[in-house]
């Protein structure tokens, strides 16, 4: 598979090679967790264990790779695990930077489970301002979510890559220092992360990579081998590896993956014109749009100038309002999650950031009335047409 073809042509057949017994276009699903070995220690195939690895998570891998422009792709069993493992790469007194936005479940894995290991967590809302101050020799991962979730607030990689680079310069060529991306809310169609600096990016393939919401699963994708290496070694002694019948469905909504985001993309454009336009609407938080704060990083971060599916926007009428809006919808569903071929709405104030404090939430923006959508691939007048008629229930 030449890594030269464009990315739906990568996306249908990367990793996807016929079966070499059967000729089979679509893989098997390869339930057997062992693999027979012709003498000890000598496997017949390349598999021992489905653990360690297995034919339909390697596949998997091999395309989520491809899509990332890396040389090495690693799946776990949710997004969590995936976060989970590289954080088991440090050691106690090591130390994370990361932007303060981050998905609630990423803060509450970093300040309530990375903290009983010893490791530090400093997280900052001005990365690019404060990241050369913070950086310290104890420094091992620098995090990034852009967009964040759920304000769409964006990070420039490419700058936050400088200013590593400018540190290990500076007599610390020698540190193990990774900057790592959490590319879920965009996806590797819209951003490719490594490709502005990143070492590792991740995902919640629960989201768009699955695309369909019947999958919970994670991955990570990078091109350093000594990285992935150790998070090989980790993702085999934890044990958060996805089953293959996951794997398998993941890669199958992997393919139309272009397809989807990109159908989505166009309709949430269109989405946050119309909220723009609205007596309704007090603030719209879209990428895309010239008067995001950080339009220019877009301009020059996003693929195909593409604002990806979500949107969120702050109602007039506080917290009653944005409920009886999402109370409203016919199309869109009330439900948290997102990056699936479905719509869905959520006020992140009381369902995804309600673990937050009310300051914490404020300091981000994530006031009462901040409603998140998730576009969905719908046909786009449909879905004008719901915000519509849920706008005017206000
Ligand atoms: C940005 C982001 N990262 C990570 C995760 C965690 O993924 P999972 O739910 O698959 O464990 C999520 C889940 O919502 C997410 O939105």
């Amino acid at each position: 598979m030449s890594e030269n073809y464009g990315f739906g042509t990568r996306a249908v057949h990367a990793g996807a090679e016929h079966d070499p017994s059967t000729g089979a276009v679509i893989a098997p699903i390869s339930l057997s967790t062992t693999f027979a070995q012709s003498s000890p220690a000598n496997p017949v195939g390349i598999y021992e264990y489905s653990r360690s690895d297995n034919p339909n998570r390697s596949a998997f891998e091999r395309a989520v790779a491809s899509l990332e422009k890396a040389k090495y792709g690693l799946a776990f069993a949710s997004g969590s695990a995936a976060e989970s493992v590289i954080v088991h790469t440090l050691n106690v007194g090591d130390e994370i930077i990361s932007v303060s936005d981050v998905y609630g479940g990423t803060h509450r894995y970093f300040t309530k489970v990375a903290t009983k290991t010893g490791i530090n967590v400093k997280f900052t809302g001005r990365l690019q301002a404060d990241l050369a101050n913070l950086l310290n020799e104890k420094t091992r991962l620098v995090w990034i979510e852009s967009p964040s979730n759920p304000t769409l607030s964006l990070t420039d990689i490419a700058e936050i890559r400088q200013i590593i680079d400018d540190y290990k310069k500076n007599g610390h060529q020698d540190q193990k220092l990774y900057l790592v991306v959490d590319n879920t809310f965009l996806s590797s169609y819209v951003q490719t992360p490594l490709i502005h600096g990143a070492d590792l990016v991740m995902h919640s393939v629960t989201k768009y990579l699955n695309g369909h919401s019947d999958v919970v699963m994670g991955v990570a994708a990078t091109s350093n081998e000594e990285l992935y290496k150790e998070l090989q070694f980790f993702q085999n002694a934890t044990g958060a590896v996805p089953s293959p019948f996951d794997s398998w469905l993941a890669h199958r909504g992997l393919k139309t993956l272009h397809l989807r985001v990109r159908q989505a993309s166009n309709s949430a454009l269109e989405i946050a014109k119309f909220l723009q336009k609205s007596s309704k609407v007090q603030l719209v938080n879209y990428p895309a749009l010239p008067e995001h704060p950080q339009h220019e990083i877009f301009k020059k971060q996003h693929n195909y100038g593409l604002g990806g599916g979500m949107i969120s926007f702050r109602v007039v009428g506080g917290a009653a309002s944005a409920s009886t809006f999402c109370s409203s919808t016919k199309i869109f569903t009330l439900a948290e999650s997102l990056g699936g071929i479905e719509s869905l709405l959520e006020v992140p104030a009381v369902m995804t950031h309600a673990g937050f404090s009310p300051e914490e939430r404020e300091a981000n923006g994530v006031y009462d009335d901040l409603i998140r959508l998730s576009v969905g691939i719908e046909e786009t007048e449909d879905l004008v047409a719901d915000i519509t008629q849920a706008l005017d229930k206000l």
